[in-house]
């Protein structure tokens, strides 16, 4: 259960405790007009109720349509806590210093957030196997094209040819396509790179004829 009021110089939130009779109790609430409501796993929230210090409420949960619904209130931590990650040592090649990299730049600059590094998890043993991210947001490519979004994959090794890394490029260009409207991705490998020119080559890239240090630059344009 939450209580929150926007009456006090700041916004501001209470969560609930259990008091000796098992009701829930909002502890040391400043005098204010509140919003009060039920707010848990596998529920959505509750309609908002108003409500000041003193005043007793009986409020309703209301349980979640579907898990999906109920998952929209799941906190940050929780997702963490479900996500079996690999030990860091087991973490291929370069991927250790890739994701560093997008560390200091999220520090430096936490609107970059969507346009970063997502964990691929395999929802039926929330096992991570490998990781999908966008070199920042549109504009920030290979190639300076100001309206293209360029990403990179990575699949870890016992996991690969099952067609991963292909779904999960998939289906991130049709996030930035249905959120944000980008038209344009790009991509850059070393022409060694087998799988991931298979990779390339399956979702539609094509090649630009542009190579930057040492990669070939792809593009993938309606
Ligand atoms: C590139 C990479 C992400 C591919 O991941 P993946 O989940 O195995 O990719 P997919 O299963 O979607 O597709 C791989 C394709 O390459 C093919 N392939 C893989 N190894 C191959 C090989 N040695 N020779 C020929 N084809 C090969 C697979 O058969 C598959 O094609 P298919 O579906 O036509 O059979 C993965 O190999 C990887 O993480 N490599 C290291 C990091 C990297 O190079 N990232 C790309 C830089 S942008």
């Amino acid at each position: 259960m939450i209580a929150e009021t926007t009456d006090l110089p700041t916004k501001f939130v209470k969560i609930v405790v259990t008091d000796d009779r098992g009701r829930y109790l909002v502890p040391e609430l400043p005098k204010a007009n509140y919003s009060v409501w039920v707010r848990g796993y596998g529920l959505v929230d509750s309609p908002k109720v108003k409500a000041t210090p003193g005043k007793t409420l009986d409020l309703k949960a209301v349980v979640a349509p579907n898990p999906r619904a109920a998952a929209e209130y799941y906190p940050a931590g929780y997702w963490f806590s479900l996500i079996r990650v690999p030990e860091k040592g087991d973490f291929p090649g370069n991927a250790t210093e890739v994701l560093e990299l997008r560390r200091v730049q999220l520090a430096a600059d936490p609107a970059r957030l969507p346009w970063s590094v997502r964990a691929i998890v395999r929802r039926d043993d929330r096992q991570m196997i490998g990781f999908v991210n966008f070199h920042g947001p549109p504009g920030v490519n290979d190639i300076e094209e100001p309206d293209a979004a360029e990403l990179g994959w990575t699949v870890f090794s016992e996991h690969r040819r099952r067609g991963y890394a292909t779904e999960t490029a998939r289906r991130l260009m049709d996030w930035a396509r249905d959120e944000h409207g980008v038209r344009r991705f790009i991509s850059s490998t070393t022409p060694d790179n087998v799988p991931s020119l298979r990779v390339h080559e399956k979702l539609g890239f094509r090649r630009t004829g542009q190579v930057v240090d040492g990669e070939i630059i792809f593009e993938l344009a309606p």
